[in-house]
């Protein structure tokens, strides 16, 4: 008896170092599988790390969901075991991209397309966090109760991380005790119209509202994102009756409903708000956003020089307006309609110069599907088609595809799509590669070509309606990780979605 005691004291050594083992290979993650890989610390090689200094060869040491060493050259082979080390060879390794509008209609609306089939996507694509928007889910994000919809939806349900945008409304936008529940209960910020939105439970605001709400937003220090197009009077028709304006199946009809003025004066009623936004103005703190900006001349200019007075102010464009023009949409392919609508080639290389200039400061997806019979009818008719671009799974690639002839580096592509965004967000950890920060991050092939054809699996819901199917694109991403779970590569996803909803503290 004795004898038998001691011997089982002497196994406990041995059981504490099997479970200390346990612990550090098999990680928690592992055992919940939020990640396709056992290791909670693990380093990730490559020829090609987009740090914010420089591109390097060398390894990214992560540990607990974290970046603990950027590592140049070779001397992280010897700390690491092989085991541990995912070299990627000449595979680019940059920080996650950062999606900060995107619709994934969830709740209410989950027929268009759904946190999971969205966010599966964004993974595939490497997109490691997206900012949801708060329209086109039912019902809109428009107070602490929605917002709570909201999480509760996502809970479980997301592969990638998920923040929230609230909604600047007539009916909170004079009542701060609702506004600041929302903001207290963690939306990153907020988004209003300045047009009908095509979403009835989420009407549009006027310069009185954007004013109320800013100043509420100064407390938090949290932007404003603003969709910037005002209804004018077009050549004796208004907007609202375009019957008559010419073909419906052609794009230069819906073109014309939507002209560049529409989004010069919506910016110009703007400005005279931005005021309050400098330092010692009444909503110092608060920072304005114009959403995915289409027109390239008068709009960027006033934004130009509102910035170098000094007003708080960042401007988005997104992929679609860098990619195609207005002179190659078919008649009757409703994919392309999108508001603010693709205007001309020329306009294109404009908005390509602007963002290359810094002038635009990142993109955004925009993101904005439908059920497949709003957004495809068949007699293609511009004017009645849902407006909005499927895209989330492809903004990589198009990106760096369209943009190849512009010269654009890996560092531009960060700053934009990472970099500037986090900002945006308020995500202090996201962005960069860096030590202390979350290791999120994508792994791509810039070099690789492939087409958008049946063979290629596209997670969203429908790909069917994206403008992009049939494109041949170059950059294919074969790793994301996000807080150190590998959630997707080479068409595997992570078999629980273990994404986090971010809150606003
Ligand atoms: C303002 O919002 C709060 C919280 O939603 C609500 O309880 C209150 O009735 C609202 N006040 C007005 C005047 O509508
Ligand atoms: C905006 O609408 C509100 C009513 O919701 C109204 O009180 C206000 O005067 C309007 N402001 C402008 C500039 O039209
Ligand atoms: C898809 O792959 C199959 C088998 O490799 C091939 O026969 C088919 O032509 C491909 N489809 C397209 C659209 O490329
Ligand atoms: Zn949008």
């Amino acid at each position: 008896m004795e004898s038998g005691k001691l011997r089982l004291l002497a196994l406990l050594p041995i059981l504490a170092s099997f479970l200390l083992l346990y612990f550090d290979f098999f990680p928690l993650a592992y055992r919940t599988r939020c990640s396709l890989i056992p290791y909670r610390h693990y380093w990730i090689a490559s020829k090609r790390i987009v740090t914010p200094s420089a591109v390097i060869s060398g390894a990214v040491e992560v540990k607990g969901g974290k970046i603990i060493s950027v590592i140049e050259g070779d001397d992280w082979q010897g700390k690491a075991r092989s085991k541990q080390v995912y070299d990627y060879g000449e595979a680019v390794v940059m920080p996650g991209l950062i999606d900060v509008h995107a619709h994934l209609d969830d709740p209410g609306r989950t027929e268009w397309e759904g946190f999971p089939s969205g966010t599966r996507a964004a993974a595939a694509g490497g997109i490691t966090t997206l900012v949801d928007m708060p329209l086109n889910s039912y019902p809109s994000t428009v107070s602490e109760e929605t917002l709570k919809l909201k999480t509760n939806a996502a809970q479980g349900r997301i592969f990638v991380d998920v923040g929230f945008w609230g909604g600047l409304v007539p009916e909170n936008a004079f009542n701060a005790t609702a506004l600041e529940r929302l903001l207290d209960a963690g939306v990153l910020g907020l988004k209003s119209f300045m047009c009908p939105s095509g979403i009835n439970d989420f009407p549009m605001t006027n310069s009185t509202h954007i004013k109320e709400g800013l100043s509420v937003l100064a407390k938090y220090k949290r932007p404003l994102l603003v969709h910037a197009e005002v209804q004018q009077e077009l050549e004796g028709d208004d907007l609202a009756t375009t019957e008559g304006a010419g073909n419906p199946r052609s794009y230069s009809t819906y073109l014309k409903t939507r002209p560049p003025s529409m989004e010069e004066a919506a910016i110009k009623e703007l400005l005279t708000l931005t005021k309050e936004t400098r330092v010692g103005g009444s909503s110092e703190g608060a920072h304005l956003h114009i959403v995915h900006l289409a027109d390239s001349k008068s709009s960027l200019q006033l934004i130009k020089e509102a910035k170098s007075r000094g007003d708080s102010i960042t401007v988005e464009t997104c992929p679609h307006y860098l990619a195609f023009s207005a002179e190659e949409i078919p008649d009757g392919d409703t994919r392309y309609k999108c508001a603010p609508p693709i205007r001309d080639s020329h306009n294109k290389e404009k908005l390509w110069e602007a963002l290359i200039d810094g002038d635009i400061d990142m993109l955004s997806s925009d993101h904005s599907p439908s059920a497949p019979e709003l957004k495809l009818f068949d007699e293609g008719d511009f004017l009645k088609a849902w407006g909005g671009i499927s895209s989330l799974q492809f903004v990589l690639p198009v990106t760096w595809s369209y943009g190849l002839k512009h010269g654009i580096s890996l560092e531009q592509l960060v700053s934009w799509w990472s970099e500037k965004p986090a900002k945006l967000a308020g995500q202090d950890l996201k962005g960069a590669i860096v030590v202390g920060n979350y290791a999120d991050i994508a792994v791509w092939v810039p070099e690789a070509e492939f087409e958008l054809d049946d063979n290629h699996t596209v997670y969203l819901k429908h790909p069917s309606i994206s403008a992009y199917m049939g494109s041949k694109l170059s950059g294919k991403v074969l790793a994301t990780y996000v807080r150190g779970n590998l959630v997707y590569e080479q068409e595997k996803h992570a078999s629980v979605a273990c994404g986090v909803p971010i809150l606003a503290r």
